[in-house]
Formats: C-alpha cells, sequence, structure tokens
C-alpha cells in the first residue's frame, strides 16, 4: 500500500528544466555562451590535484568565510550590511530560496507573486503549504507591476512578495521607487527581490538592503559567471534574518568544489566583463534582427521575449527544435499566453542561426 504524501504536494507540478538535445544550440535556459571561466577551471583542477581541496572531508568553514569576503567585495554594499553575516549562501538561488520559504512560509501562509515569472518561487510556496496569489503584470505594455493592486492583495496572512529584478521572462526591471513603495507599505511582509540576472541590467536593488529590515536580494553564480553546474547563489539579508537562515538551511548544501569555483570567479574581473559586454552586444544583435517580424520587447537580462502570435509559440518551439535550436516555450509561464517564446542570448553564430530560422518561420 502506499503511504500517503502530504495533501499539498498534489497541487504541485514538476519543475520542467530547459531541454538538453545532444548536437543542438540550447538557448532555453540563459546560461553563459562564454562558459565559465578558465581560471576557475584551473583553480579547481589545481586545488585537487595539490591536495588543497580535500574532497573527503565536509566543506571548510574558513573557505565559506573567504567566498563570503569575497562577495562583500564583489557587491561593495554600504557600511549598514557589510558583514559577513549580511551574506547568506545556498545551492543556487534555488536553494537559498528552498531555506527563505522555510522560514517565513507555514500552513495558511500566503505570497505575492507577480506573473507570469520563475515558476519555482509558486512551487516552493506550496511545497511549504503555503498559498500562492498572483497578480498580473501589466501586459503587452512594460509588464511593469501593478503597485497599487499588489499592495491591495496583501493582508495579515502574506508572508512573502517574490520580484525577479530583471524578470524571467519578460527581461524588464522594477524601478526603484515602486519596490521602495512597497517595502515600506508593507513592513511586516518579506521582500524578496531575485536579481539572478543583474549583471545585464543597467542598475540593481541591492542598496535597498542597507535601508530596510524587510527586504532582501538574491543573486548568482550560474549566469554571469558561467556556473550553472556548480549550484552557487547568495543572498544579501538583513541580520535580523541570519540566524533563521543559518538554522533552517541544510549543512554543506554548497561543496568544497562549487565554494573554490565561486572564489575564483569573483576574482576574475576580466571574465566577468567580457561575458557582460558579449551579452549586451549579441542582446541587442538579437532584438534589432528579430523586431523585423516580431514583436520584441527591451531586455536587461541575458534572454529576449519575443511575440510571436499569430502563430503559436509551441509551434515556433517545434519549427526550431527541428532545425537543431531549443528556446523556452513560455507557454509553461504562468500568465505568459501561448504566443511567447523566451531567446537566450548566445554567441554571434548562434544568433545568426537562430535569427535566420525564425524569418523562415515568420515568412
Ligand atoms: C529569476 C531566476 N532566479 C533564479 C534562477 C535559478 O538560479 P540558480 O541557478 O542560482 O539556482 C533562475 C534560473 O533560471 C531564474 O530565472
Amino acid at each position: 500500500m502506499r503511504v500517503p504524501v502530504r495533501s499539498s504536494l498534489e497541487r504541485i507540478e514538476e519543475y520542467k528544466p530547459g531541454k538538453l538535445v545532444k548536437g543542438a544550440i540550447k538557448l532555453s535556459s540563459n546560461e553563459n555562451p562564454l562558459g565559465p571561466s578558465p581560471k576557475v577551471i584551473r583553480e579547481i583542477v589545481e586545488s585537487i590535484g595539490e591536495g588543497k581541496l580535500n574532497l573527503s572531508v565536509y566543506p571548510w568553514e574558513r573557505k565559506e568565510e573567504e567566498l563570503k569576503d569575497e562577495i562583500l567585495r564583489y557587491i561593495g554594499v554600504g557600511t549598514a550590511r557589510k558583514r559577513k553575516e549580511n551574506i547568506a549562501i545556498g545551492a543556487g538561488v534555488d536553494g537559498v530560496l528552498d531555506t527563505l520559504v522555510q522560514i517565513f512560509i507555514a500552513n495558511d501562509a500566503e505570497a505575492l507573486i507577480p506573473v507570469p515569472t520563475f515558476s519555482l518561487y509558486e512551487s516552493l510556496v506550496k511545497i511549504a503549504g503555503g498559498t500562492p496569489r498572483y497578480i498580473k503584470r501589466k501586459w503587452g505594455e512594460d509588464f511593469s507591476i501593478p503597485v497599487e493592486g499588489l499592495i491591495s492583495a496583501c493582508n495579515e496572512k502574506t508572508k512573502m512578495i517574490f520580484i525577479s529584478s530583471p524578470n524571467n521572462p519578460t527581461g524588464n526591471c522594477i524601478p526603484e521607487d515602486e519596490v521602495r513603495e512597497i517595502i515600506e507599505l508593507v513592513p511586516e511582509v518579506m521582500v524578496v527581490i531575485d536579481e539572478a540576472y543583474v549583471e545585464f541590467a543597467d542598475s540593481s536593488l541591492l542598496n535597498l538592503v542597507t535601508e530596510y529590515e524587510n527586504v532582501l536580494v538574491l543573486r548568482t553564480f550560474s549566469k554571469a559567471f558561467g556556473l550553472a553546474g556548480l549550484r552557487v547563489g547568495f543572498a544579501v539579508i538583513p541580520e535580523w534574518l541570519a540566524i533563521y537562515y543559518n538554522k533552517v538551511s541544510i549543512p554543506f548544501s554548497v561543496n568544497s568544489v562549487a565554494i573554490t569555483a565561486a572564489i575564483a570567479a569573483l576574482r576574475d574581473k576580466e571574465h566577468l566583463r567580457r561575458s557582460i559586454e558579449l551579452v549586451k552586444r549579441e542582446r541587442q544583435f538579437l532584438i534589432e534582427n528579430l523586431q523585423r517580424f516580431f514583436e520584441v520587447y527591451p531586455s536587461e537580462a541575458n534572454f529576449v521575449f519575443v511575440n510571436v502570435s499569430p502563430a503559436k509559440s509551441s509551434e515556433v518551439y517545434d519549427a526550431l527544435m527541428k532545425k537543431g535550436i531549443i528556446v523556452r516555450d513560455c507557454s509553461s509561464f504562468r500568465g505568459a499566453g501561448d504566443s511567447f517564446i523566451r531567446i537566450t542570448v548566445g554567441t554571434r553564430e548562434q544568433n545568426e542561426k537562430v535569427v535566420g530560422a525564425l524569418k523562415g518561420i515568420s515568412l
């Protein structure tokens, strides 16, 4: 006989990652086309080879401290949040989010999620037994968040608000004055700002963490640093939250190879600069070329959001797949309709191929 599982799990859909097909161009998961810094690879190989990194022992606390120091140097936040206590690390932003949701969401709690957006927020809230409530972004306009609607949806059960900025999949950032308004109007709600793509944007909201106690900012090594396979992310949090984060997070969830790699990645500023430069240049190339036959939206991330109507996103996805190119069919995003695709910015060669393929489809 099957043992009954928690009833909240019946409402949850499995996370479906971007497909990986041998030989195909994968532009579906917003990864870094340059890959990680060669210095990172060298550091991992040499550290293991020389025995500096001993894989038979649990990750060393000192190494984790070193990573936090390096992160503090990288983000360079103001005096109020400059301590290692303000940095919470985890197995990717996904891992950090998992811990955060467990801290704030119990049965009956609610979380507000402006959609369409990254689907993990809603899954984690449901897994924890809470209820996600969805606020539709200004659709077909600039995909901004209707602040009044968001605030009026808050009640005493609301514990978290998830804001992806730049937003996946629409690519836009939330203006600082709007997020400030949200933070100030609901001081008893934790405002989570997910800046997984911020390195490709013109501005960050990180400074808000130094001013308010109910906001935190998430960052990742998976995008601009090209380390998605190693799973490292972090949050900049107010000090009071660190105690709970340390209680709830799984010990050693970031492995020692990942810690070593993240430190080396932060030290190779040149590779980071190259990655950002490539994305900004190639994003412009994609937008300029695709907007000749589709509606393409401005993007501050390493992907572009494209309206392929009157075609259906699933048809375009299939047609591209047949040509060996994988993009994201956004119909899987709650509230994104059935005519949007998301294309990760690739190398010039990859982008030319996707433009050529889409041109054929649009005719
Ligand atoms: C908005 C957003 N946050 C977080 C993540 C996951 O980041 P990580 O690889 O650090 O878990 C993604 C991945 O695509 C994302 O789009």
